[in-house]
């Protein structure tokens, strides 16, 4: 039978309760469409961190490689300075490995969760392609005289032009094969980052004209997506963007969604190994009480499986998901008001597959 090896990281908070929940839902469409999948934990997060001093040693990457995909709960810590883990581990993880997108999909499953007023399920669904290595977060730049009073502190926005154009073909085929309105929305701030932004704008508009015509070119200031993502969600179809504005526009994006409770997303190499987690963080509050969401980890478990090449299971666990949000019983996305627990939420997704 076709077995996958999945490294697991089920991390911190509630990380560990919504990775049961995945690994339960991915288990069960793994059974109906015959195939396995394998796992590996591992404990990297803030536990081992405060026992150990150790965020993510080098060797695991090694053995990440030899893995056909990765799955992350959550990872954060109160106790821990925000930075050490995120850098240190997720961070970590998207470089080491080249996870130079970051897919974010934003589809609105009932009317009743969306907070915008009279917006359907069909008005909100499209997906963001997020660069994921470069721009601000590769770390250029650093601090002179600190805490001397004048201190001088640079962090660099720096983009290649391989870098973009990987990125942004991905997004083009991706709107080729998605086949809805055929758009594809460059996000940016052309008028104010006149380098990286001429950069992206150049890129977009030359590698559409010779090898992507029947897509639609459009383009954003970033400012103004973020209006026009509230006001007017059912334009958009694919939104490709670089890596900070990416950050911030997808967290807009899954409000409108339903909230980070639905919101999933993948650290996708297409030539490598690439890693599925949820958009929300660990959840501290909520952690050990059966109450947190976990369809957005369910929802990454099903991005795991299509990248895996499982479309049919990939669809099963949409569907799924969908069929539970609309049978009922979930009342409500927010962790503690769902009128399930967090395990029984995972049981009757894996029973709809
Ligand atoms: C995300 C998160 C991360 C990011 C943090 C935790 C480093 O906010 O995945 O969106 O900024 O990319
Ligand atoms: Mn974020």
């Amino acid at each position: 039978m076709k077995t996958y090896r999945i490294a697991l990281l089920p991390g911190d908070g509630t990380g560990p309760e919504i990775t049961r929940e995945a690994v339960k839902v991915c288990n069960a469409a793994a059974d109906k469409f015959g195939f396995k999948l394998d796992y590996t934990h591992y404990d990297f997060g803030s536990e081992r961190y405060l026992r150990t001093g150790e965020t993510l040693p080098d060797s695991a990457l090694d053995e990440f490689r030899r893995h056909q995909a990765m799955y992350l709960g959550a990872i954060g810590h109160p106790d821990v300075k925000p930075g050490i883990l995120e850098v240190g581990i997720l961070l970590k993880i998207r470089f080491a490995l080249d996870q130079y997108i970051n897919l974010r999909p934003v589809k609105l499953y009932r009317a009743e969760d969306c907070p915008l007023k009279d917006k359907k399920p069909e008005d909100v669904d499209f997906i963001v392609v997020r660069e994921n290595t470069g721009g601000i977060y590769t770390g250029v730049g650093g601090v002179v005289q600190k805490g001397a009073g004048i201190e001088v502190a640079t962090q660099v926005m720096q983009y290649t032009r391989p870098v973009v154009d990987r990125c942004l073909r991905y997004a083009y085929e991706y709107a080729r094969r998605r086949n809805r309105q055929k758009r594809l929305t460059l996000v940016h701030k052309c008028n104010v980052l006149t380098h990286c932004g001429d950069l992206w704008v150049r890129a977009h508009q030359e590698m559409g004209d010779r090898d992507f015509p029947d897509i639609e070119q459009d383009y954003n200031h970033v400012d103004a997506a973020s209006m026009w993502f509230i006001k007017q969600p059912e334009w958009y179809d694919v939104v490709v963007t670089e890596n900070l504005f990416g950050d911030i526009i997808t967290d807009i994006a899954a409000m409108i969604q339903g909230g980070l409770g639905v919101a999933a997303g993948g650290n996708i190499n297409p030539e490598g190994v690439s890693m599925f987690e949820c958009m929300g963080g660990s959840a501290p509050k909520y952690t050990g009480k059966n109450v947190i969401n976990p369809i957005a980890a369910i929802a990454a478990g099903g991005m795991m499986l299509e990248t895996l090449g499982e479309d049919a299971a990939a669809q099963a666990v949409d569907l799924a998901i969908n069929q539970a949000l609309n049978g009922g019983q979930i009342k409500s996305l927010a962790a503690g008001r769902m009128g399930l627990g967090t395990a029984e939420v995972g049981d009757l997704i894996a029973s709809l597959i």
